[in-house]
């Protein structure tokens, strides 16, 4: 893995020295727009370019050829160094093909790529892929597996902690190799994410970079604290959420198929919330979070919305449930506390029917639990954060009390898929090496 680091920083620099020549880099698409009904039927395109350039523009077709393609101005902004920038296209078909370009005439455009749309709330049957705490180290196996899943799922679902690029400093603990981290790891990822959109949910590493380059320099230290790179990097439909716009890339909802989706911030701004403050500089808060999540919830929850999408699964990036953070009766403690206390009861309520979550670095699955109780009516908590990290595995120890554990497992690295129609939530776990079924259920309705 290190050689490929090595490997990929140098394209990235001699594509630098080129000088005029600037093309998109680390292009990644997301699902975008609203129908009208919430539903998305659009896709944000989003890159990197070393400089500022004069347009951000991407021009897609269903002709390959990009004959009469119909083109998109998007913006384009910068944190640090590099510039990043974002351009939705306007309202696609359903099931359909697309190719695209983006760039600008100047600085150049990319190579010619091509997603296929959703089939919009008609669609029967959803594959997503989930991946938790995955950087670029450890995570080999995992990084294969999802190459290989990609082309047959609608999705990549990333339940936080993305890429690792604030433990850059563990490989070279006087140097910044926190920009360069972000690029290289989104460039590994640039032949997954140019077709399978990328639906993010910031974790605690996204916060803010605190390594010591980066804490003895003010300008680093301001410039990449509070999400920054999180915030600019992606571009996630909050604004089109439904029934109200969420906040940035911090909590926003969508739909596809059978499915609502509600992704949202376990690291700041609801009561206690841990901030991930390394700096001193704070972090958040963006906003009245828990006002918004119950509001996305109860209207996910009203009968028409249930009968349009059956399903309701949230992903936010610390687990409710997690035997690493639990005392051996099985009662909560921790940040998992804090996030129960805040959330479990709006989720309960709300009759949510999956939480994916990840921050601990192992796999687990409850059996649905309230307050600490079996309640066959709870939720469906599961924690995936094995997608493999700098940081190894997290040790979970034997919980005796914690009843609520259906499986678990700290050895293996590994990423999950789920299969939903209307009537099933199918869920596998699957080792990264090999890519064996280490945990499955099905629920039904
Ligand atoms: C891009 O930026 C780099 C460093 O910031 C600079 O050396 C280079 O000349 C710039 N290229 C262009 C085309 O402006
Ligand atoms: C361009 O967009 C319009 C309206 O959104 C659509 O009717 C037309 O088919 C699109 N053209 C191509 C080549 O995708
Ligand atoms: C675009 O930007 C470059 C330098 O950044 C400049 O030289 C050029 O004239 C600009 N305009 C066009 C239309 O490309
Ligand atoms: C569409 O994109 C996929 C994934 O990048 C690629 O494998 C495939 O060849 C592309 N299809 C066409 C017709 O270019
Ligand atoms: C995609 O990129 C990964 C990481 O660089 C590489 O291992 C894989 O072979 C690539 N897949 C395809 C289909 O090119
Ligand atoms: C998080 O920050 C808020 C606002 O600055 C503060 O009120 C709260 O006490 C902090 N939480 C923790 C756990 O430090
Ligand atoms: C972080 O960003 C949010 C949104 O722009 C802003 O409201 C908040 O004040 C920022 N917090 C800090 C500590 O800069
Ligand atoms: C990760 O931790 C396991 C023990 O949990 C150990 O066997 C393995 O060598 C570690 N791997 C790396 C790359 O640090």
């Amino acid at each position: 893995m290190l050689a490929t680091i090595a490997a990929l920083a140098l394209v990235a620099t001699s594509a630098a020295a080129l000088g005029a020549a600037d093309p998109p880099q680390m292009i990644h698409i997301a699902l975008a727009g609203n129908d009208g009904d919430g539903n998305p039927n659009a896709m944000a395109i989003s890159w990197n370019t070393n400089n500022q350039t004069n347009t951000s523009v991407c021009q897609y077709s269903t002709d390959a050829s990009l004959r009469g393609a119909n083109v998109t101005v998007g913006t384009q902004s910068s944190y640090y160094a590099t510039w990043q920038h974002h351009a939705v296209t306007h309202a696609l078909k359903y099931s359909t093909q697309y190719f695209y370009r983006c760039g600008d005439s100047f600085a150049g455009f990319s190579g010619v790529f091509n997603f296929t749309t959703s089939g919009g709330p008609s669609q029967e049957s959803i594959t997503v892929l989930q991946v938790g705490d995955m950087g670029v180290y450890n995570s080999w196996d995992n990084r294969q597996l999802i190459d290989q899943l990609a082309p047959s799922a609608d999705m990549l679902m990333w339940s936080g902690d993305i890429c690792y690029a604030d433990d850059a400093f563990l490989h070279d603990p006087l140097g910044f190799g926190y920009e360069l981290t972000w690029d290289v790891c989104q460039t590994w990822l640039e032949n997954v994410t140019t077709s399978t959109p990328f639906m993010t949910a910031p974790g605690n590493h996204e916060a803010e970079c605190h390594s010591p380059a980066c804490l003895l320099d003010e300008h680093r230290k301001e410039s990449l604290h509070n999400f920054s790179a999180y915030t600019h990097r992606f571009r996630m439909p909050s604004a089109e959420s439904l029934p109200s716009p969420g906040t940035l890339n911090q909590w926003y909802s969508y739909t596809m198929g059978p499915v609502r989706f509600i992704h949202h911030d376990s690291e700041t701004s609801y009561p206690n919330s841990p901030n991930d403050s390394y700096t001193g500089l704070n972090n958040g808060p963006f906003g009245d979070q828990l006002a918004w999540v119950k509001s996305a919830l109860e209207f996910a929850n009203t009968p028409e919305e249930r009968a349009k999408h059956p399903w309701v699964i949230v992903t936010a990036h610390r687990p409710l449930y997690s035997l690493a953070e639990c005392e051996d009766d099985g009662q909560q403690r921790g940040s998992g506390a804090v996030m129960s206390a805040a959330f479990e009861d709006l989720y309960y309520q709300n009759n949510v029917d999956v939480h994916i979550s990840g921050h601990v670095h192992a796999y687990e699955r409850q059996h649905p639990v309230y307050r600490n109780k079996l309640t066959a009516d709870a939720p469906t908590y599961i924690v995936s954060g094995a997608g493999g990290n700098s940081e190894n595995h997290s040790h979970l120890g034997h919980k005796p009390g914690a009843l609520w554990s259906a499986y678990s497992n700290d050895e293996d690295f590994g990423i999950g898929i789920f299969t939903v129609t209307r009537s099933s939530f199918e869920w596998k776990y699957l080792r990264g090496a090999g890519g064996a079924v280490l945990d499955s259920v099905t629920l039904t309705k």
